[in-house]
């Protein structure tokens, strides 16, 4: 860790303040992808949805839609109209959103509302990592960023801990209307909040920049760090937007990005995340204990992000996402040769399992699932940061929806045993990738970060042809 970094080591309320505002973005994240689970049983029931039928199925996947474009077009836009006035988008949207749905007349209309609500989920997705990484100091990003998966796992466990507590009311409006409460809040903080340093620089409001460095930084370092990003910025002037992503240094991060997001959704957290009262239900606990299972696996979800709260600036994002490639890979291939020998059964098995899932859970949580939005701003330089994280992103919600669509067809055919074992050889795989791939980006500053994949490219012999012409 440099010198540098460590001197920027004690960040202020100021941070604490905006870090926790920009990731309530994430709370809105995980309450509304995590609730419709609990939903859909009833509203299906109140708007005449068949069972099984396409309708529930676009009534459930229309977020990850949404979440797609909201992604693609979130990147450009971050870097357009920065970083605060799209996370005020994005909270307008959640805002109208929940509105939309709660009152939603009919099926479509709230298959609509639900696309906007995704929309308003990928530019999150997009742009609170963004905010935070910019925003926190060198040495403790990785904690501050995780705070934002933090937030999206409490905001799944809201949703569960909603849905139970709801469903014998069968109160499915209320359900998904609660979530105005923290877009509003989110809106109305986010206005007291500054634009990040980075972003007001690549504006060329250096003066503004300097000031909110001053919120962030000892007054020795507020100089250094300035001219830092302006280095930076000035790199890459003449490409910008998404012509900076043909560059021949960007490509390596670009790879990484998508990579990561993708094995992300490949590993299968989502078929627990969104499918776990099923699962549980063939165990042989009946429905209301098994959505009560489903609230033991989004508290084990929350408690296990603590520890990446902890360890990501210690141990480095790269051994965290080792740790977490075993701990799934083992946990899912037991799952799966008990679920191949014995089936679905109680008992002695049905307890293994339930440990099996929740150290399944457990490793997701302590590792990829904070560290991927760790990784994403930090990789790419602040010129081509808005679109290359919009496309990243983009990747993470492309998977999560094939998975989404095709696991219940996957399930159906090979059965749960090989499906499982599908996700374990896949989680084994990761492995592979982080060592070829992903650098240490640990205690650097942003700007330091884009130094070496810059000097990377460009001192190797392929390399220095390319950058002259
Ligand atoms: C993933 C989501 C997942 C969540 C679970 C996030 O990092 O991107 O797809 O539902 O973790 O906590």
């Amino acid at each position: 860790m440099s010198d540098r970094s460590m001197e920027s080591s004690s960040p202020n309320r100021f941070v604490n303040i905006a870090v926790l505002t920009a990731a309530l973005g994430g709370l809105l994240y995980g309450y509304d992808t995590g609730v419709i689970s609990g939903a859909i049983l009833y509203l299906k029931q109140d708007l005449g949805i068949a069972d099984n039928g396409l309708q529930q199925g676009l009534v459930t996947s229309s977020i990850l839609i949404g979440a797609m474009i909201g992604a693609l077009t979130g990147g450009g836009l971050a870097d357009r109209t920065g970083r605060r006035k799209l996370t005020l988008i994005a909270a307008v949207i959640f805002a109208v959103g929940a509105i939309g749905c709660a009152l939603s007349p009919n099926v479509t209309v709230i298959i609509l509302f639900r696309i906007l609500l995704g929309i308003g989920v990928g530019s999150a997705s997009v742009v609170v990592p963004m905010y935070i990484s910019e925003i926190a100091p060198a040495a403790v990003r990785g904690k501050y960023t995780s705070i934002y998966e933090l937030m999206i796992t409490v905001g799944i466990l809201l949703a569960y801990i909603v849905d139970y507590g709801l469903s014998t009311l069968a109160a499915w409006r209320w359900m998904l209307g609660i979530a105005l409460l923290p877009a509003v809040v989110l809106f109305i903080a986010m206005l007291t909040l500054p634009e990040t340093p980075r972003w007001l620089v690549r504006d060329g409001r250096f003066e503004r920049a300097r000031q909110v460095l001053g919120k962030i930084h000892a007054e020795g370092e507020v100089e250094r760090e300035l001219a830092d990003i302006r280095t930076a910025e000035n790199r890459a002037r003449e490409h910008s937007g998404w012509s900076v992503l043909t560059r021949p240094w960007i490509r390596p991060a670009l790879i990484v990005g998508l990579g990561l997001t993708v094995l992300q959704q490949f590993v299968g957290i989502n078929t627990i995340i969104y499918y776990a009262p099923t699962t549980l239900a063939k165990l042989g606990l009946g429905n209301s204990a098994s959505i009560l299972a489903e609230v033991g696996i989004g508290a084990v979800n929350v408690a296990f992000t603590f520890v990446a709260i902890r360890y990501m600036d210690r141990l480095g994002r790269k051994r965290l996402l080792f740790a977490g490639s075993i701990g799934m890979a083992l946990s899912l291939f037991v799952l799966a040769v008990l679920t191949l020998i014995f089936g679905a059964s109680g008992g002695t098995v049905g307890v293994i399992t339930i440990v099996c899932l929740a150290a399944y859970i457990g490793s997701f949580a302590a590792t990829w699932g904070p560290t991927v939005w760790v990784i994403l701003p930090e990789i790419y330089p602040l010129r081509a940061r808005g679109p290359a994280v919009g496309l990243a992103t983009w990747g993470n919600w492309a998977a999560n929806f094939a998975v989404s669509l095709v696991f219940p067809i996957i399930l159906f055919t090979i059965g749960q045993g090989l499906s499982m074992l599908i996700f374990a050889i896949i989680s084994a795989l990761s492995l592979l990738f982080v060592s070829r791939f992903v650098p240490e980006t640990k205690g650097r500053s942003l700007e330091q970060i884009e130094n070496d994949l810059y000097s990377h490219v460009h001192d190797s012999p392929e390399s220095r042809k390319i950058s002259h012409s």
